[in-house]
């Protein structure tokens, strides 16, 4: 049975892409970035997890203004990195899991969370960096296949925090009920405080961010509470990028275990943050974990019978 055994929430800046493809990791300004993430890269290498789950806005890359959907999840077998202006990056191709993508999809829609199915797709900034920031600069092959949930958070209205923290917990039902054994981590990726444009263009407020990383660590409910509003008021127009780890949050346990956290000022013209959360229960099975499941069982039986029509449906497909 797989089981999700640890988030990781991750900004996405551009520049350190641009930083990492150039030779500027050992400038003091960009050091100073890129040695907050060397023990993460240390964790993700004895973690060794199995998929990982990468939630990130797409910016322009694969998606416009002429189409945006609010969650769109990759299940192709391969999502190439996008031109995003001066060719794609020189990082290797992100592998997918079609077949856990495919089970994911048919999970969580009939779980009622209506997912846009994604079959092509290339990836941008917001998927790679935080690869590269965890996973390190491979030259030919990313360490494991990657699950892509690209999440609107660039044209009005992105989804609230509480939609997005309910969508982690569909994501983990679904995970828990894949029949192979795989160790999955998820990743909630963007912000944090930032604002690219207008008259409060450079806005950081490293008060709200931290208070942010605590709750998002303790008291995860409390963050599903934040109107967009306050994203864009304290952390500024581009913060709203920070619902996404609220589906990381949602995908683990209520109690989590923070190993690390990490938090500069500035990169480019953003606050980075990053923080790891690991399931207290991961050694203890999944069974115990669905055991103590608040979910309804009118949830249940709706999915249950939802399933059960669909594989009527399939046992008639041969006429
Ligand atoms: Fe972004």
């Amino acid at each position: 049975m797989a089981k999700i055994i640890a988030g990781i929430g991750s900004s996405h800046v551009p520049a350190i892409g641009a930083a990492l493809d150039n030779g500027k990791t050992e400038e003091p300004y960009w050091k100073r970035v890129f040695s907050g993430f060397e023990k993460s890269k240390e964790w993700m290498a004895k973690t060794k997890p199995d998929v990982a789950i990468v939630v990130y806005n797409d910016h322009a890359s694969a998606f416009s203004v002429e189409m945006i959907p609010t969650f769109a999840l990759g299940c192709a077998a391969e999502f190439p990195p996008a031109d995003e202006g001066w060719g794609p990056r020189p990082v290797p191709v992100v592998k997918g899991h079609p077949a856990l993508a495919a089970h994911i999809a048919q999970s969580v829609i009939l779980d009622e969370f209506d997912l846009t199915i994604v079959n092509k797709m290339e990836v941008d900034h917001g998927l790679t960096v935080p690869m590269n920031l965890l996973f390190g600069q491979p030259k030919d092959a990313w360490p494991c296949p990657v699950i892509p949930l690209a999440v609107n958070v660039v044209m009005y209205p992105p989804p609230t925090g509480h939609r997005c923290y309910m969508l982690g917990k569909a994501l983990r039902r679904a995970v828990e009920s894949y029949p192979e054994d795989l160790k999955v981590v998820i990743f909630g990726t963007g912000g944090l405080s930032h604002q690219i444009s207008g008259p409060r263009a450079g806005l950081i407020n490293s008060k709200w961010d931290k208070s942010f990383l605590d709750n998002l660590s303790k008291d995860p409910k409390k963050l599903t509470r934040i109107p967009h509003l306050e994203y864009m008021r304290e952390a500024g127009a581009e913060g709203i990028e920070m619902v996404m780890w609220l589906i990381m949050r949602g995908a683990l346990d209520d109690k989590v275990d923070e190993v690390y956290r990490f938090y500069t000022v500035p990169a480019s013209n953003t606050a980075v943050g990053h923080i790891i959360l690991e399931n207290a229960r991961k050694a203890s099975g999944t069974r115990k974990v669905a055991g103590k499941s608040k979910r309804g069982s009118a949830g249940k039986s709706r999915q249950a019978a939802a399933r059960t029509s669909i594989h009527r449906i399939a046992s008639k497909g041969t006429r």
